[in-house]
């Protein structure tokens, strides 16, 4: 089938977080299973440096553009698949991030930046850029993406959309008077459109006029019907819950192994196990932490938002040094006064916690294999790639039971213990009396049963979340999907 494949943020071109992750590594897996499929992002400044081959092979006049617009296309890099890319420097080509400027603030005309990506994809989706080739089925990814759908709706002999719901917290919410500014017809304002308690949602665009929704996990695919998760969308996802489905995310085992990770000190598996310990060595000199190799090391290594709980680590943190004598090392960027919280840290317990204010992916990969356990204590999370990244790397994962989390974590409950299919913890209150007690619990196995622990690592490091299984969800529900209407 003939799969164009939406995202705003594709690894390793541009990246804030796991959906990069994932537009990076399932289309490589779709292709391997015989999908003709090909991915279309942003031609951001960041994007088009990390690619060498690029080929202008349309030019397109848009509404919103003040020039013409060029798709490029080259090829992801590491993969053999086809990758095109919306040239438009008045929206594109500046430094900073996709979303925000260096700063962190967010561009101030996204919506017109995303509404002109999204008619770009029209055309590619209707086959009029001149590139003999008509998707079968456009599969959209978050916010970013939500007026494909929309817009598709109103086109004869459109393809099908899928709308993938990474996380429904960020919806791309802008003014009316935006929404004005953005020559859309003028019924997308609508309550049962794309109208949301008085403002213009680029989310709606993909809940209301998708074929079919999906969330990245099967668990979060249940909470978001509800309020606490749903974000005043529960009530429209009800109403669609016959064409929302969870797939599992899965991940990219060629990078996330610590069998040939580059990144790290010295590589290890199963059989070295105790290669690990030079890691965490290597990890604690690079950090300035005392060299204490039978004290637990935590990590918490991801954006620091809101969502990912950073407030109940910092908030534990004095106990777990003090009195479960733990090393506790975090790594992360995002909110202003949360990386200076982390700074502050840095410096109040010498030699036992260190913090980095910063994005970087070979840190990331060095604090897998050096800690010996990894903390997620998310108030939601749609799917979360770090536990399963941890968990490859024999470093225990303490998550809330919530969302992926609880799709990908076997608690270490004694009957799990038992039956020797534990893989890490869970607590289920998103607080740090809940949190601290489950790190405990971590650290009483640590200590006291370090047979236990071990089988604890190795079964996590058994695990396969690679994105073969995945994709074959994929499969399936695409020619679903595109089936519905032949039938
Ligand atoms: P989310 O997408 O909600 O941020 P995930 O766990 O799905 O959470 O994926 C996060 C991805 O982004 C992981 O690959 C993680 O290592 C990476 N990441 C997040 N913050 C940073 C950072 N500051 N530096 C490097 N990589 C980061
Ligand atoms: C989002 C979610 C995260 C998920 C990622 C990739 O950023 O917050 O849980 O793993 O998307 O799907």
């Amino acid at each position: 089938m003939r799969i164009l494949f939406v995202a705003s943020e594709v690894h390793p071109l541009i990246k804030t977080g796991g959906l990069a992750d994932v537009a990076g590594h399932l289309p490589p897996a779709l292709l391997a299973q015989g999908e003709d499929i090909r991915i279309v992002m942003p031609a951001y400044r960041a994007a088009l440096q990390g690619l060498e081959q690029i080929e202008v092979v349309a030019e397109l006049f848009l509404l919103g553009a003040a020039q013409p617009v060029e798709i490029l296309q080259s090829i992801l890099p590491g993969t053999a698949v086809p990758i095109y890319l919306v040239r438009c420097p008045q929206y594109f080509d500046r430094e900073g991030g996709p979303y925000a400027d260096s700063e962190g603030n967010d561009w101030t005309d996204n919506a017109a930046r995303f509404t002109l990506f999204a008619r770009a994809v029209v055309e590619l989706a209707q086959n009029r850029a001149a590139l003999e080739w008509q998707p079968d089925l456009v599969h959209c990814n978050d916010w970013q993406t939500g007026l494909v759908p929309a817009l598709l709706k109103r086109e004869a002999d459109a393809p099908k959309t899928l709308f993938t719901i990474h996380n429904l917290a960020y919806q791309g919410l802008f003014s009316w008077q935006t929404f004005q500014s953005l020559q859309l017809p003028r019924d997308f304002w609508g309550m049962e459109a794309m109208e949301f308690y008085g403002h213009f949602s680029f989310m709606k665009g993909g809940l209301v006029y998708a074929d079919h929704l999906t969330t990245v996990s099967p668990q979060y695919a249940e909470e978001i019907l509800t309020p606490e998760y749903g974000y005043g969308l529960e009530g429209l996802l009800r109403s669609r819950v016959d064409d929302l489905s969870g797939i599992l995310n899965g991940v990219e085992y060629e990078i996330w192994n610590p069998e040939h990770d580059e990144a790290i000190a010295v590589n290890y598996g199963v059989e070295s196990l105790a290669l690990k310990a030079e890691n965490k060595r290597a990890l604690q000199h690079e950090y300035r932490l005392d060299d204490e190799p039978d004290k637990p090391l935590i990590a918490y290594v991801g954006r620091l938002a809101d969502q990912k709980g950073v407030d109940l680590i910092l908030s534990g943190l004095p106990s777990m040094v003090e009195h479960l004598g733990m090393q506790v090392l975090l790594l992360g960027s995002g909110r202003r006064d949360l990386e200076e919280a982390l700074w502050v840290v840095g410096d109040r317990y010498p030699g036992q916690v260190a913090t980095y204010v910063g994005f970087s992916e070979d840190r990331v990969h060095r604090i897998k294999a050096g800690a010996d356990m990894f903390l997620m204590p998310s108030r939601f999370e749609p799917c979360g790639l770090n536990q399963i990244y941890s968990l490859r790397y024999g470093t225990v994962p303490i998550v809330r039971a919530v969302g992926g989390l609880m799709d990908t974590v076997v608690d270490a409950s004694s009957d799990a213990v038992e039956k020797g299919v534990a893989t890490g913890f869970h607590f289920s209150s998103a607080n740090a009396g809940d949190m601290l007690y489950c790190v405990g619990r971590a650290c009483e196995l640590y200590w006291d049963q370090p047979d236990l622990w071990r089988k604890l690592m190795i079964n996590g490091m058994r695990q396969d979340f690679s994105w073969q299984q995945g994709a074959k969800h994929y499969c399936e529900l695409y020619r679903q999907i595109v089936g519905r209407e032949k039938a």
